[in-house]
């Protein structure tokens, strides 16, 4: 059967910070309800570092319009990639999601597949991640776990989850999670592999601010398409780029600016 058309980005700008974070608060509320509606339960990786927390914050806020559309009880939450650290450690991405989300939602425990990244041995960690995602997911045979949302944010460096420039974790085209050593920080990472990221039904990446402008140009438009973020790609699904004014500054070319 031949290939479904790859499809390229989508970029969407909005006015500025809290602009983007209503945007990206709007798709994946819209998203939780379509997958809801169409196929009984919302499957969506979060993204860790600092920019997100805002937006996790705005989809637990009770006073938003967008905590109670989200499906929580048929919503199923796995991460992009994680720290090699306990969970209770500062630098956990799970532990800035449950902090800002994940404790302030009806969300049942079971429903919340963290990376178990406290394993000393990181590639355990990574191989554990991947039963969990064919457990829940329940994959035929071949198939490649197909997330209804990604949500990723974009390195100063162009990585992405924890894929990183020059990594061989970028190249892994038949695991689905893997354990990279990141030799620029000296410390292993777990993170989704870019089959499941291509496999997924929405990628969304939300990057804010000045300093991921040239960045954000350079993967976009420029000679950075062959890094990480530059590599995200979706089969059969949507690749959104949701950026501030700020962060799309440099950009030649925009699909749409929000008001
Ligand atoms: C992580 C993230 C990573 C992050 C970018 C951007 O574990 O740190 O998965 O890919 O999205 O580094 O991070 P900021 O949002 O903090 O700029």
């Amino acid at each position: 059967m031949a290939e479904p058309p790859v499809n390229g980005p989508l970029v969407r700008v909005a006015p500025d910070a809290g602009a983007l974070m209503r945007m990206a608060a709007e798709e994946v509320a819209r998203r939780a309800e379509q997958a809801a509606a169409e196929r009984g339960r919302f499957t969506i990786a979060l993204a860790g570092g600092a920019t997100p927390k805002r937006l996790y914050a705005l989809l637990a806020d009770p006073k938003e319009p967008f905590r109670a559309r989200i499906p929580w009880a048929r919503t199923h939450v796995f991460f992009g990639d994680e720290r090699h650290v306990h969970p209770g450690h500062p630098e956990s991405n799970y532990g800035m999601a449950r902090a800002a989300l994940l404790s302030k939602v009806p969300i049942p425990p079971e429903n919340v597949h963290r990376i178990r990244a406290e394993d000393t041995d990181a590639a355990a960690a990574a191989t554990d991640y991947e039963a969990e995602l064919r457990r829940v997911l329940v994959l035929a045979p071949g198939a490649v776990p197909r997330l209804d949302l990604v949500l990723l944010g974009l390195g100063a460096d162009g990585h992405t989850a924890s894929l990183f420039p020059g990594n061989d974790a970028l190249e892994e085209r038949s695991r689905f999670v893997a354990a990279p050593f990141v030799d620029r920080l000296r410390t292993h990472r777990i993170t989704l592999t870019l089959p499941v990221l291509e496999a997924a039904r929405a990628v969304a990446f939300v990057v804010s601010g000045a300093e991921k402008a040239e960045r954000v140009a350079d993967v976009l438009e420029g000679a950075g398409t062959g890094l990480p973020a530059g590599r995200v790609r979706v089969r059969d699904g949507d690749l959104l780029w949701l950026l501030d004014a700020a962060a799309a500054a440099q950009l030649r070319t925009i699909d749409e600016r929000a008001g």
